[in-house]
């Protein structure tokens, strides 16, 4: 959460002065109005806003058809929700290691691929872009869909294209801690006529059917769902926070590139695929030992700023993913993908050391946040404290 305030209050006071304030009712239209200025910024024909990321990745896999089977590629170094949606779809998460830049490795990808392959989620974790090019080469050769993770990247790009837009499909998050946010919620984007028709009827237990004119000119047929809808308090408050976001982005960028203009020693500064498309959010740093990270967050900690070890953050790495690495993929044994005979014999035998360089990664970097609303002082402050720990 960055930059929320009266402009929000007083677009959810609207909202309920309407008395009308369901999605696809009349008066407010917020999250209908939402939507096409997500598309508008963004670029995508599509966009349904949901009440959480883990929602719109849901809603998209269903979109591409995926489900027993089938294997979906993920990062080792992600929140557990990227592996989580698959499995709630009852398709088996294919783990693969992590590059450099904590992004998906290309080419680790590419050796997991096998025919019950159906697609690969990228994760722009901490607003670093992935290595889009390449995994789009990987795909198409492979005949793999691509369904980006943009939870963490709300307005960050990748070679000029928004993230999110780039694969066929994209998922955003605006729960507390993202970018932008309305405590919960995520949209999805797809430029894909049927991803967009079957995510539709999915993200809403079909109440489409019943309610307003989105699935007028639908052609899929309708299906059983599952409820991620929203109210137009959500899309109220997300319209007033996406007029923020292009200023949100651009200070942080700005800030970030500050701070490593001011670094004593920039050779540390992570490599990136992208270093404007950035959200800069985050400036990571990677030490030669996990030592060595160690002590510079503990001698900056000292000094009163915090810094973050992403070896540390508990369910952003496979290692942690209990249900994952012990195969619990639901309480009843007929629903739980681990156990479906349609799955036997996919790649499932996850270890602990299965990606020993990602973990190698995350044991030596280090993280500082980026504040977009810094001043020159406090900024100045952060960089003293970091030159000095260094
Ligand atoms: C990388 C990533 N993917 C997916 C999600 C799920 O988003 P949500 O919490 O909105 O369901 C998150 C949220 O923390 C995330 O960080």
């Amino acid at each position: 959460m960055y930059r929320i305030g009266q402009e929000e209050i007083d677009a959810v006071a609207r909202a309920i002065n309407s008395k009308d304030f369901f999605k696809i009712n009349g008066s407010g239209q917020e999250v209908l109005n939402f939507e096409s200025e997500w598309k508008a910024y963004t670029g995508a024909e599509h966009c349904i806003l949901m009440s959480s990321g883990f929602g719109a990745l849901t809603s998209a896999l269903i979109g591409l058809g995926i489900g027993p089977g089938d294997e979906v590629i993920v990062p080792a170094y992600t929140y557990i929700a990227t592996a989580l949606a698959v499995t709630a779809v009852g398709a088996i998460p294919v783990i693969v290691a992590s590059d450099e830049t904590l992004t998906i490795d290309v080419a680790e990808v590419e050796k997991k691929i096998t025919k019950a392959t159906k697609a690969v989620m990228p994760v722009h974790i901490q607003g670093f872009p992935c290595n889009m090019d390449a995994l789009t080469a990987v795909a198409k050769k492979y005949g793999v869909a691509i369904v980006e993770d943009a939870c963490q990247a709300d307005g960050g790009s990748y070679k000029g294209k928004y993230l999110g837009t780039i694969g066929d499909a994209g998922a955003y998050s605006f729960n507390y801690y993202k970018v932008i946010t309305a405590g919960e919620g995520g949209a999805l984007v797809t430029d894909n006529r049927k991803i967009f028709e079957r995510a539709l009827i999915y993200h809403d237990a079909s109440a489409v059917v019943f309610f307003g004119n989105q699935l007028d000119e639908n052609s899929e047929p309708v299906f059983g769902g599952t409820e991620f809808r929203v109210s137009d308090i959500t899309g109220a408050i997300m319209r007033e926070q996406l007029k923020k976001l292009p200023s949100i982005i651009d200070d942080l960028r700005k800030n970030k590139f500050a701070l490593i203009d001011l670094l004593n020693d920039k050779s540390l500064v992570a490599p990136s695929h992208d270093e404007k498309g950035d959200c800069g959010t985050t400036l990571a740093l990677r030490f030669a030992s996990a030592e060595k990270t160690n002590d510079f967050a503990k001698q900056c900690e000292e000094n009163g700023l915090a810094i973050t070890i992403p070896i540390n953050t508990g369910k952003h790495i496979y290692t942690n993913w209990i249900q994952i690495m012990e195969k619990r993929g639901a309480i009843h044994p007929a629903m739980d993908p681990f156990k479906m005979k349609e799955n036997e014999g996919l790649q499932m035998d996850y270890t602990m050391d299965m990606c020993p360089k990602t973990l190698d990664y995350l044991a030596r970097t280090a993280y500082v946040a980026i504040n977009p609303d810094w001043t020159k002082e406090e900024l100045e402050a952060v960089a003293k404290t970091v030159n000095g720990a260094l």
